[in-house]
């Protein structure tokens, strides 16, 4: 079955957006993730409990707890009802300094109470232009994969820029990371996938992680009903 997640990053939407998807989604007949900032989880929980719609986190702390400022661990999302969390985005990797091996401690600590981490790689656009995209995937994907994570393959590139991966890139990418990962891990695609251009990425991958069009519900529910049309 395919898998939308919705990334709302650091945008302030709680509940209202939540409820505004799930009235616009029925009963989905994919598997749909929202992942709202730590401060609407709860709330957002709350508003799609019953209706088959998941809650993830954006990011977790790899710690149980302590002094920490900040941060946020695996248990205090299991508690507020997450059962996945995005774990690597690139923006995290960039602007925050998440090594691999600060990805690789975070995928451990997620799985460990039973979260299932949405593990994210993609090469750069000098990365790409250089010839190594794939052998970036592979390098992130050896670093940090653990059996049950979902990973997103997202080219940093094509992040909130409107200029997707052709499908056939993205094809490509998933093949890459299932020979690194093993051949039934769940990959998704990400990267300014909207209503119009998502079709393809559910042929050439498992699912989609969505950012922008993932704050306007029509927009979402399109690109639900697509990923239900794939299968
Ligand atoms: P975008 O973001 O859809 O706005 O490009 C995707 C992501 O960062 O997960």
């Amino acid at each position: 079955m395919k898998l939308v997640a919705g990334n709302w990053k650091m945008h302030d939407r709680g509940a209202d957006l939540a409820s505004a998807i799930r009235a616009q989604l029925g009963a989905p007949g994919v598997e749909v993730l929202l992942c709202p900032a730590f401060p609407y989880l709860r709330e957002v929980g709350e508003a799609v409990a019953g209706s088959g719609i998941a809650l993830g986190a954006q990011d977790l702390h790899w710690e149980p707890r302590g002094a920490f400022t900040g941060a946020v661990s695996a248990r205090m999302l299991l508690d507020v009802g997450c059962t996945h969390v995005i774990v690597g985005h690139s923006e995290r990797r960039l602007l925050f300094g998440d090594t691999d091996a600060a990805v690789a401690a975070k995928v451990k600590a997620a799985m460990a109470v039973g979260l299932i981490p949405i593990l994210c790689v993609g090469e750069t656009l000098e990365e790409r232009d250089a010839g190594f995209a794939q052998r970036r995937i592979r390098s992130q994907v050896a670093a940090a994969y653990q059996p049950g994570c979902v990973v997103a393959y997202e080219p940093v590139w094509a992040i909130g820029t409107g200029r997707a991966a052709s499908p056939e890139h993205a094809r490509e990418a998933a093949r890459t990371v299932r020979d690194a990962a093993g051949a039934d891990v769940r990959v998704l695609y990400g990267g300014s996938v909207n209503a119009a251009n998502c079709a393809p990425f559910f042929e050439a991958a498992d699912g989609a992680l969505v950012g922008g069009a993932s704050l306007d519900a029509a927009a979402f529910a399109a690109i639900v009903a697509a990923a239900e049309v794939a299968g």
